[in-house]
């Protein structure tokens, strides 16, 4: 089916199937944004787009994705302090990400409630469907609709196509660049990218490691690059022995995620990381470069 041609469909679909007010989670990844974009045009106003910022997005990320897009009303949610409450003391991953897809529902139906939505638009695409049913991921997006969900109904216009179907239908759909081409993200953010307990310190830390990441690898087009803490280590800076944190580089190409190459990356692209992320981040003891392809590793850590 030609690209417009889905578009066409899926407006049609969303108008046929939402009677009253939808409220759509958007969070800035190519797959929400193109439904977002896609439920804009079919209801107006009678959606609502909220960008839940949870404190485990990337630098800048929460701002920019706000000032996008406001033109189609979205609401932004400050939640950091209850992601971060909800998710003390937890260190298994599976419990991390029902955690953070329980507090992002939550939150989802709070908005809803104050708008009287009974529907919610969802981004799931083909592969996520594939890995759910499979088992492999626990649930696709934010990880674990809790059962006691209230929304009447779930619309997922994208549920039949590949990544890069989605992409061309943003790029058909207008969207800038910076989203049409916007490297995967996982829904439960850092805190997947933390081996352990989520805590404010390591997200400080995970978060200017990845942003050093992407400064100096994204030119190599890759399907996904990020840092990730792994946990702790003895190192030297200075005159001092420290015990500091173990930041992972990860860097793959793929074609839909559901199995992964390592980058062969350029040594002196790593080193420079490497004594970046040590240099920049003083809590930062040792750097480590992760050569496990998918399978048998996952691209992300938990
Ligand atoms: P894995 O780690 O399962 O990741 O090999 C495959 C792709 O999915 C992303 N990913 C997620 N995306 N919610 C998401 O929306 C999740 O819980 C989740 N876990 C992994 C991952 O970044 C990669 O692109």
């Amino acid at each position: 089916m030609k690209v417009e041609q889905f578009i066409e469909n899926a407006i049609t679909e969303i108008r046929n199937e939402v009677q009253g007010q939808a409220i759509i989670g958007l969070s800035g990844g190519v797959d929400s944004s193109v439904c977002a974009i896609l439920a804009y045009r079919a209801l107006g106003k009678r959606l609502t787009p909220v960008y839940v910022d949870s404190g485990l997005m990337r630098q800048f990320e929460s701002d920019r994705i706000e000032q996008l897009f406001k033109e189609i009303g979205l609401i932004r949610v400050n939640a950091h302090d209850k992601f971060l409450e909800a998710l003390k003391g937890v260190d298994d991953p599976e419990q991390k990400r029902k955690i953070v897809g329980e507090t992002f529902i939550r939150i989802f139906e709070e908005e809803a409630r104050k708008i009287k939505a009974d529907t919610l638009i969802q981004g799931t695409i083909y592969p996520d469907r594939i890995e759910s049913e499979g088992g492999i991921k626990s649930h696709h997006n934010v990880g674990g609709l809790p059962i006691t969900m209230e929304f009447k109904r779930i619309v997922e216009p994208l549920r039949d196509l590949y990544k890069d179907e989605v992409r061309e239908t943003a790029r058909v759909l207008g969207l800038p660049v910076e989203i049409s081409e916007r490297m995967p993200y996982p829904g439960p953010g850092l805190a997947v990218r933390i081996i352990g307990e989520v805590t404010k310190e390591k997200l400080d830390v995970v978060r200017k490691a990845n942003a050093i990441v992407e400064e100096e690898i994204m030119k190599f087009s890759p399907w996904q690059a990020f840092a990730a803490i792994l946990g702790k280590a003895t190192g030297v800076k200075g005159d001092n022995r420290i015990y500091g944190w173990i930041v992972a580089i990860r860097s793959i190409s793929s074609r839909d995620a559901m199995t992964a190459d390592i980058m062969e990356l350029d040594w002196n692209v790593l080193k420079l990381i490497s004594s970046r992320i040590t240099g920049e981040i003083p809590s930062v003891a040792r750097v480590v470069y992760d050569l496990t392809p998918k399978p048998p590793g996952t691209i992300e850590f938990e």
